[in-house]
This record gives structure tokens, C-alpha cells and sequence, in this order.
């Protein structure tokens, strides 16, 4: 590929980024000094984070499913998706979580600026396009520091139904009530989007 200068790379995909998502929170890019973060070869290694993470996770959903069914798979999912987030993010150098409008963990919710991005996701959705290829990324400024943020949509398959969905086996709500009193990440229906995937570097 060519080698465009870094500052226009990042103008062009700024723009690009700028009509994806209205994000009334962010300030307005031109406020922000020169970028010098490379979007495009930071969306790459976020886009290979996601993917290890999901991989990672799907793995371990099987393999509870198989050995136990959904209930102990609840239980893996509540021990052991965040301590794979974690490692997963350590061993990639960089912050990664999941997050929905309709979480079920309390901590899975998203914050000031996940929060507008996750319904940019709805709305584009019910335009027309694909949950499986909505993203969204910026360049935001903390502390001084360009951050880049980027962020994923996760649809809802088939299987994701028995615990995410309306007709969960008696069995399963039980557990997910005792578990998650506060649980809002039911009723979905497959291709509906169930939450996102968040990168930070
Ligand atoms: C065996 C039951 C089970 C199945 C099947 C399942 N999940 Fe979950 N899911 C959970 C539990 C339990 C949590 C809470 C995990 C935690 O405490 O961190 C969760 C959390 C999540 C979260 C994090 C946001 C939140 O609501 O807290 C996402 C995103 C998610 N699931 C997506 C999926 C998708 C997509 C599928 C299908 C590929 C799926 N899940 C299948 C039980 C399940």
C-alpha cells in the first residue's frame, strides 16, 4: 500500500469515524492537536483482539455445555468471562469488555461515552445494516493523551437464546435469578444485537 502521510490517514478515517457515530459527548476533532495514533493499524489489532477474546470465550461456553449443560455453563460464564477478559487483554496490551443496554452482569454495563455508541449500533441496525459488521471507533484525548477507543456489536445466535432469550428452561432462570438479581439480558431474539465488544489502547 502506499504510504500516505500519517496525519492525512488519520483525517480521512476520522471523518469516517465522525459520520458513523453522533456521539454528542465527544468533542468535535478539530479541537483535537494532531493525531498520532495510525487508526487503521489500531482497528486491525483491535479487530485481532476481539477476535481471540471471542474465540476464547466460545471455547469455553462449548466446552461447560458439553460437560454440563446450561446450568454449569452459567457458572462458567459467571466465574471465569471476566478473569478471560482480563487475560486475554493482558496478554494483547490492552483493555477489553463486554457491554449491552440490556446487561446481565452489573459490571458489563456501559459507561458515558459506550453508552451512545451501543444506540448508534440500534439505530443503524434498524437502517438496514449488519449487526455482525457494525463498528465504530475514535480517537478520544484523556489526560492529555490521544486514546483510541473502538467498538464491536456482538449478534445474538441461535444458540446464545437458551440463556439470553424469552422461553429460558425453568432450570436456567432459576439459576440466572439467583445469580443475577439484577439481570435485564433476556427476551432477545436471534440477530437482535446483544451487546458489544470494547477495545481501548
Ligand atoms: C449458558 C448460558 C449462556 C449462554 C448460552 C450465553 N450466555 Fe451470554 N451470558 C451468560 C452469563 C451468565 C453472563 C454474565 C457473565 C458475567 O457475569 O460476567 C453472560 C453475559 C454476556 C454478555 C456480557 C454483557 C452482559 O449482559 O453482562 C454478552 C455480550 C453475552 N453474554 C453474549 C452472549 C452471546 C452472543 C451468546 C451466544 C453466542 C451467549 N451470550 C450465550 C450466560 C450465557
Amino acid at each position: 500500500m502506499n504510504q500516505m502521510p500519517l496525519y492525512l490517514a488519520c483525517a480521512t478515517l476520522l471523518c469516517a469515524c465522525s459520520q458513523e457515530a453522533q456521539n454528542p459527548e465527544t468533542p468535535s476533532k478539530a479541537e483535537l492537536p494532531p493525531v498520532a495514533i495510525n487508526a487503521e493499524v489500531e482497528i486491525s489489532r483491535a479487530k485481532s483482539a476481539i477476535g481471540i477474546f471471542a474465540a476464547a470465550l466460545q471455547t469455553e461456553l462449548k466446552k461447560a455445555m458439553q460437560e454440563g449443560g446450561p446450568t454449569r455453563a452459567i457458572s462458567v460464564c459467571n466465574t471465569e468471562a471476566i478473569p478471560i477478559t482480563q487475560s486475554v487483554a493482558s496478554e494483547q496490551g490492552l483493555e477489553l469488555s463486554r457491554v449491552s443496554l440490556r446487561n446481565r452482569n452489573p459490571a458489563n454495563a456501559p459507561n458515558d461515552w459506550q453508552k451512545p455508541v451501543l444506540e448508534s449500533f440500534e439505530r443503524r441496525k434498524a437502517a438496514g445494516e449488519d449487526p455482525a459488521a457494525l463498528s465504530w471507533f475514535e480517537v478520544a484525548e484523556v489526560n492529555g493523551q490521544h486514546q483510541f477507543r473502538f467498538m464491536k456489536a456482538i449478534p445474538t445466535a441461535p444458540l446464545c437464546l437458551q440463556c439470553h432469550g424469552s422461553a429460558i428452561a425453568p432450570e436456567i432462570s432459576a439459576r440466572l435469578d439467583e445469580l443475577y438479581p439484577q439481570d435485564k439480558a433476556t427476551g432477545f431474539e436471534a440477530g437482535d444485537i446483544r451487546g458489544a465488544f470494547v477495545v481501548i489502547q
